[in-house]
């Protein structure tokens, strides 16, 4: 894995930004995968910017993204769906059309699993994905204790992320239990995989992604087997 350390969100969000925006420019088509919460929207108000002041296009780029709450639909505002046209899409030239992300109200979600592995697959993979870390050291829904093995599938979520994702909502009985999520087989499938690190309240968690064990109980810890990660995590991150 290979480490940048920077000073705080800010540059954080326009190297990852930078990074982005090279293999966009620089691929015939790119599969991205991204992802939702608070840590990609700097990157994303970057890409935004770019695309406006130097015209990058994404009409060459299908993006999946990560997860799903299971119950929402794309027009409830506390949707991946919602989040990632309000925070991207709609901004950018990618066409709506090449946007995946997990249906949360598909009237079968195991079959909606099953499709969303397959779709991927059919597009030949994903050639980067963007990632955050959980606290607990999720990633995508991936919590604690999730096979290595998993695929796209559906996942009761622990309290401890309905807690961190109910600044959200009207109240923490409004946040989802259940969701869906790539899998960590999913995510390991991706030639490439960037992840984004800020903030002291991800401290622990970077410190066990680099030094601890990997082991099923810390999902990120899959990563160290991938043999093409970079890491940008910030000084809060870093502990400096
Ligand atoms: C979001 C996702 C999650 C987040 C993680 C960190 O699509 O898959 O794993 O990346 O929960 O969330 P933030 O960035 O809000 O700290």
């Amino acid at each position: 894995m290979n480490l940048i350390e920077v000073k705080d969100y800010e540059e954080m969000s326009e190297r990852a930004a930078r990074y982005i925006i090279e293999k966009v420019r620089q691929a015939k088509t790119l599969n991205l995968g991204l992802a939702t919460g608070g840590t990609p929207v700097g990157t994303y108000k970057n890409l935004i910017a770019d695309h406006k002041e130097n015209g990058t296009s994404y009409q060459n780029v299908t993006t999946f993204n990560l997860d799903e709450y299971v119950g929402l639909s794309g027009d409830d505002r506390n949707s991946y769906r919602f989040y990632m046209n309000e925070e991207l899409f709609s901004h950018i030239d990618v066409v709506q059309a090449n946007t995946h992300i997990p249906r949360g109200d598909a009237p079968d979600m195991q079959q909606e699993c099953l499709n969303y592995e397959k779709l991927i697959a059919e597009h030949g993979g994903i050639d980067l994905q963007l990632l955050g870390i959980g606290t607990n050291g999720h990633i995508g829904f991936n919590e604690p204790g999730t096979s290595f093995d998993s695929a796209t599938h559906l996942v009761d979520l622990a309290e401890s992320t309905r807690e961190a994702n109910a600044r959200y909502f009207s109240s923490l009985a409004e946040v989802p239990t259940k969701a869906i999520t790539m899998g960590i087989a999913t995510i390991m499938k991706s030639k490439e995989i960037l992840l984004l690190i800020s903030g002291q309240s991800k401290r622990e968690a970077l410190s066990n992604l680099l030094h601890g064990e990997v082991n099923e109980n810390f999902p990120a810890s899959a990563l160290r087997n991938h043999p093409c990660v970079t890491i940008i995590a910030d000084n809060a991150a870093i502990g400096k």
